[in-house]
């Protein structure tokens, strides 16, 4: 019998309605990022469509730092949204989905192994407290509304060396290749059904599932502002995406991303 799976459509391929379904391939380029938001500009693209390469030359990372990926190896792309129904004070959502999208499509990938899958405030994904994805959202906004996003999103899949010793890959912690197109779908999956739950405004479902996910949640963490190490209890994060921390005297603060690092 037909047994129904709403990931699944009938040529067996992963099923969505937008995200991934208009999709350019660059062989190579500087930044996936930077090609979408040419394409916004000169032909207007359509959301959901995805812009992916094989060798990205200047990855653009958080921080002003740059994206290091080898060739073949990785995931970089970036996915073009239109959320125009978010305003400019909730746009920290598109930061949530998108690290769930990336937890979840991770879990099934590692299907549910005993890996310890964890998103660290903001958006990056750390598998047994390594970073394995980082996030670049771009935003275009208007008085209180966004134009389009541009979600940009570095996996590490099979690359097994890395400079950063705090980095991680799938390849690297699994001892196996993994199939790019098919973690590549798998991602769009899961940011559809999240992006879908943002359009319908279930804003406490998402904070729920984030909260649920965030590294350090309620624990104890080390940090470091302006050369000085402090220690501080992860409450959460505030409706701006600030972190909000409970400082050893009681005090509650909130932070920004330029702010502080977490030590980990
Ligand atoms: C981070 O610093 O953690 C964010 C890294 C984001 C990298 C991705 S790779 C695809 C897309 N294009 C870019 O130039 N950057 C993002």
């Amino acid at each position: 019998m037909f047994a129904p799976n709403n990931k699944i459509n009938l040529f067996g391929l992963m099923a969505t309605l937008f995200v991934g379904q208009n999709k350019v391939f660059i062989p190579e380029v500087d930044s996936t990022n930077s090609y979408a938001t040419t394409l916004l500009k000169n032909v207007n693209a359509i959301e959901g469509t995805v812009v992916f390469t094989d060798n990205q030359t200047k990855g653009k990372g958080q921080r002003g730092n740059s994206w290091i990926a080898d060739s073949s190896m990785n995931i970089t792309l970036s996915v073009i949204l239109k959320p125009t129904f978010l305003s400019v004070k909730k746009s920290f959502y598109l930061s949530k989905i998108t690290a769930l999208a990336l937890y979840d499509g991770l879990t099934e990938t590692l299907n549910n192994s005993q890996f310890d899958i964890k998103i660290k405030w903001p958006n990056d994904i750390l598998i047994d407290h390594k970073k394995a994805a980082g996030v670049l959202i771009e935003n275009s906004f208007k008085e209180d509304g966004i134009i389009w996003s541009v979600i940009g999103i570095g996996l590490n899949v099979n690359q097994k060396k890395f400079e950063n010793i705090e980095a991680t890959s799938l390849g690297l912690i699994t001892e196996k290749d993994h199939d790019l197109e098919k973690v590549m779908n798998l991602i769009f999956v899961y940011l559809e059904k999240w992006y879908l739950q943002l359009r319908n405004m279930n804003f406490d479902l998402i904070d729920q599932a984030y909260l649920q996910n965030l590294f350090r949640v309620n624990e104890t963490s080390s940090f470091e502002k302006e050369g000085k190490k402090f220690k501080a209890k992860i409450l959460g994060v505030d409706e701006s995406g600030l972190l909000l921390v409970e400082l050893e005297n009681g005090e509650t603060k909130h932070f920004e991303m330029k702010e502080i690092k977490m030590i980990y």
